[in-house]
């Protein structure tokens, strides 16, 4: 199945994308609808550009688990929280290549990106997956057991920094290879320094919506999100402890090399 084939679907979501936008919520936090953007991602801001299209057509390769999932949360209002797909496979194909078997998923939603990540780690490899909202994640549930992997997924329901400093008490610092952080943008901070202790030596940390619509480039004075994101990317920037790369794909996402 072609992503052109599926994406009729995606508009139907994104109609009632629209709707959700005009109420205004976005975690809590009002959003307008121009800032809605995510210039970059498949099913939101470049989802009509035949660019993209062109991109998808030509190397999105997602287990069928995955469209079935990606579709589903499609219908929810709140799905331009998922992750974009080319951004997932590109994390998956990260995740392959330092031959990671230990990742922690930090904002799950729908369970997209974890299921991504559970099917690209070994038979004995585990997400550990921390959300807050088991009514988003048990829409994720049963694709993870289609695609035979929910063993692989550790979910959490409480604060994701709760789990992080439960990891971290149980002596499991420095024992993971992969980290992405995706949940609420005022602990982005927090869950950076967490994960750098979690994460070893030549490990991966993923920083998500780091762009955040471009907001990032003038950040208004009483917007605590993008100050928080605007503030963590200027800290990382300058943070000798990990290389990094921040791409423009998605909503954005920095690439963080443990040194
Ligand atoms: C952008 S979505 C995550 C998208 C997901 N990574 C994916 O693959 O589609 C953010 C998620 O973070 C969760 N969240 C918000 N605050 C949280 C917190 N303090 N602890 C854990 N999860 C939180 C929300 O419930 C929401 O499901
Ligand atoms: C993408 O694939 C679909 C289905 O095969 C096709 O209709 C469409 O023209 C393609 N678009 C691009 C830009 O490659
Ligand atoms: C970080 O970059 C330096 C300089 O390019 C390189 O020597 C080192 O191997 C890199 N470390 C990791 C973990 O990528």
């Amino acid at each position: 199945m072609s992503f052109h084939n599926v994406s009729r679907e995606a508009m139907a979501g994104t109609a009632i994308l629209g709707v959700a936008l005009v109420a205004g919520y976005y975690m809590g936090k009002t959003r307008t609808v121009s800032s809605r953007m995510d210039l970059f991602k498949s099913h939101s801001g470049a989802k009509d550009n035949p660019l993209m299209l062109y991109v998808l057509n030509h190397s999105l390769r997602e287990h069928p688990a995955l469209t079935k999932l990606r579709l589903k949360t499609l219908e929810d209002p709140y799905n331009y929280m998922m992750v974009a797909c080319e951004q997932a496979q590109l994390m998956a194909n990260l995740a392959k290549l330092i031959k990671a078997k230990k990742a922690i998923e930090i904002g799950v939603y729908t369970g997209y990106n974890a299921l991504s990540l559970a099917l690209a780690l070994p038979e004995d490899g585990r997400v550990v997956a921390c959300d807050v909202e088991e009514k988003y994640t048990d829409v994720g549930k049963p694709f993870w057991e289609e695609a035979g992997v929910q063993h692989k997924i550790d979910l959490r329901i409480q604060p994701a920094l709760k789990t992080l400093d439960d990891l971290l008490a149980a002596g499991e610092a420095e024992t993971f290879d992969f980290a992405f952080i995706d949940a609420d943008k005022i602990n982005y901070d927090n869950y950076y320094e967490r994960s750098l202790q979690l994460v070893r030596k030549g490990g991966i940390i993923a920083i998500d919506n780091v762009l955040w619509s471009g907001k990032v480039i003038n950040p208004a004075q009483d917007d605590m999100n993008t100050q928080a994101i605007d503030k963590l990317n200027k800290k990382i920037y300058r943070d000798t402890r990990v290389n990094l790369s921040m791409l423009t794909i998605g909503d954005g996402v920095t690439l963080a090399f443990k040194i």
